[in-house]
């Protein structure tokens, strides 16, 4: 059975990505690692707890990581993601505390468990990782894969003109990360940038796919017109969270010019990890501006070799269609059995 291990800062698209890994019954979600981010890092834990309690899922262990970047000041964006870090949705509480281990330990703790064998996935700010790098500097040997969402090459960024949100936050763990791969057999990682994953745009018309293949009702298509924060009314309740989760998610990206839409950067980063076709790659050398007034955390590809090895594969190309149809498939089928199972909370 595949193995991976998630590291998150949930966030509305991390959410999503991590009930697209809920819904793959056909892997062994081995822990989940919070690092803070989008909201604070025990923020991201609650967040991460609430959701596996509404999908019966509390026996994944929850890892909490450091509360502050490596070295940079620590920041994050209510703005995008809500008060909560999860739109408008409003979770129940976990009622399962999260785990002793930290986010670092548990990365280290799962690669020795599973050498070789194991997928790692980041969708947030890439401290725990480098923490646990630190700790262990063999950990990226260990990796079957890793899948890193982050950075803008060819792309403008979404934190300052150069920068993306995850590497901005924590430019300095960004560095080392990319730092470790690419020698001593580690496997170069693949990056999903900013320039592909804001081609995953979901609309209104997604949400209304998701909730019919559910069987949720009733079916609800957010509007632009609609007053801003509607709470849906959807008899299923992981539909009701995801609607009000991603309403908030499209009226930001509305009042960002980017239209009634959402990037879903975080949940294709998880199809990627678990379906690397799916992306086309280019090797590149991948490093991190750390001192540029103007630049810092810009992500910078060398893809000529000019500077060293490739330390990554950065995905370029993927069927956007394609990964619509499995990601609201498969979500849909962990909201339909959900619902049907009497572990799915309100
Ligand atoms: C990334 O930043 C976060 O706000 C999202 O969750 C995603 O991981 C996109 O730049
Ligand atoms: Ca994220």
């Amino acid at each position: 059975m595949t193995r991976l291990f998630f590291d998150c800062d949930t966030g509305i698209d991390d959410s999503l990505a991590l009930l697209y890994l809920l819904a793959r019954t056909d892997i062994d979600l081995v822990g989940i690692a919070s690092t803070g981010g989008n909201v604070p890092v025990d923020v991201v834990a609650t967040n991460n707890l609430s959701w596996l309690e509404v999908c019966g899922r509390t026996d994944i262990p929850v890892h909490i990581g450091a509360a502050q970047p490596l070295v940079a000041q620590m920041r994050t964006t209510e703005e995008t993601h809500g008060p909560l870090g999860v739109g408008y949705a409003e979770l129940p509480l976990p009622t399962t505390p999260a785990s002793h281990v930290d986010a670092a330990d548990a990365w280290i703790d799962a690669t020795r468990k599973h050498p070789g064998a194991l997928i790692g996935l980041v969708t947030g700010p890439l401290t725990s990782l480098a923490t646990a790098i630190r700790r262990d500097p063999a950990l990226p040997t260990r990796l079957a894969r890793l899948v890193i969402m982050g950075g803008a090459f060819r792309a403008h960024g979404n934190t300052t003109p150069t920068t993306e949100w995850n590497i901005a936050v924590d430019p300095e763990a960004a560095a080392e990360v990319f730092g470790a791969f690419g020698r001593d057999g580690a496997a170069p990682p693949i990056v999903c940038p900013l320039d592909l994953t804001e081609q995953i745009a979901l609309t209104p018309d997604h949400l209304v796919r998701l909730a019919a293949a559910a069987g949720s009702t009733p079916l609800e298509c957010p509007d632009p017109a609609d007053e801003p924060g509607l709470r849906s009314v959807a008899d299923n309740v992981v539909i009701r969270h995801v609607v009000d989760a991603l309403r908030f998610y499209l009226e930001f990206h509305q009042a960002h010019d980017e239209g009634y839409i959402a990037h879903l950067h975080d949940p294709f980063a998880a199809l990627v990890a678990l379906a690397p076709d799916i992306v086309t790659t280019i090797p590149a050398r991948v490093d991190v501006e750390l001192v540029g007034t103007l630049t810092r955390g810009m992500t910078v590809a060398d893809e000529r070799a000019m500077t060293g090895e490739p330390n990554a594969r950065i995905a370029t190309a993927t069927d956007v269609d394609a990964v619509f149809d499995e990601l609201l498939e498969r979500i849909a089928d962990l909201a339909r059995t959900t619902a049907t199972s009497a572990s799915g909370q309100a």
